[in-house]
């Protein structure tokens, strides 16, 4: 059994899909934390996070770095949408993330682009999403020094680029439930999740 969850930053797809992966005993891949570790080797490098060929040569990074808390940092996000944009980085972590869902058993994947590209015969599809001044709203209360302003235009700076790139957008396939948790709490979407999962088996 395959499990594609795919949504915007803070929709919750990350708290689900570590549900779904518990509930129904899957292993899971965070994709978010690949391109994560691109972006921040090419700042380790020096490099420019825009540059296809700068990022090209951080996908070669130690799977060591996987491990490192500077990942979840909230400057790597950014720099992982920056380097998730040119097409050579997104091949290059292509393989590692096909394999992952095609082991035997099955799998969990999280990300942007798991039920349109990465796993489309995936079995079930998830589109977790949520209005973006609730997604505010959820990072504010995990950064308390930054104004809910700024991180609602950090938000949709990273929608925009996430769905507006030409490779592999974000964007729900066309076969996937979608999940808005906006007014749902984390049990309530997470009961959720699982109600529409088990429904595709
Ligand atoms: O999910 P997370 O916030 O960790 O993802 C960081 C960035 O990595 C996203 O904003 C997106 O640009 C990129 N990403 C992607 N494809 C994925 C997972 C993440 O392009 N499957």
């Amino acid at each position: 059994m395959i499990i594609a969850v795919d949504g915007p930053a803070a929709s919750g797809k990350g708290t689900i899909a570590r549900a779904l992966a518990a509930h129904y005993h899957l292993p899971l891949l965070d994709t978010g934390l690949l391109y994560r570790a691109v972006g921040v080797s090419v700042a380790l490098a020096g490099g420019d996070p825009d540059d296809p060929q700068d990022a090209e040569r951080a996908c070669a990074f130690p799977d060591s770095l996987l491990d490192d808390p500077a990942l979840r940092s909230e400057e790597a996000g950014p720099l992982a949408s920056r380097v998730s944009r040119h097409p050579g980085v997104r091949a290059a972590l292509l393989d590692r993330q096909r394999a992952f869902a095609d082991q035997p058993g099955g799998a969990v994947l999280d990300g942007r682009d798991i039920g349109t590209v990465i796993a489309p015969h995936a079995d079930a599809k998830l589109y977790v999403t949520a209005s973006v001044a609730v997604r505010a709203q959820r990072r504010h209360a995990e950064l308390p020094g930054t104004t809910l302003e700024a991180i609602a235009a950090d938000i949709e700076a990273r929608d925009a680029r996430d769905m507006g790139r030409a490779d592999a957008p974000l964007m729900q396939a066309t076969d996937a439930d979608l999940l808005d948790t906006s007014d749902l709490s984390i049990g309530a979407a997470v009961q959720s999740a699982i109600a529409l999962v088990d429904a595709r088996l």
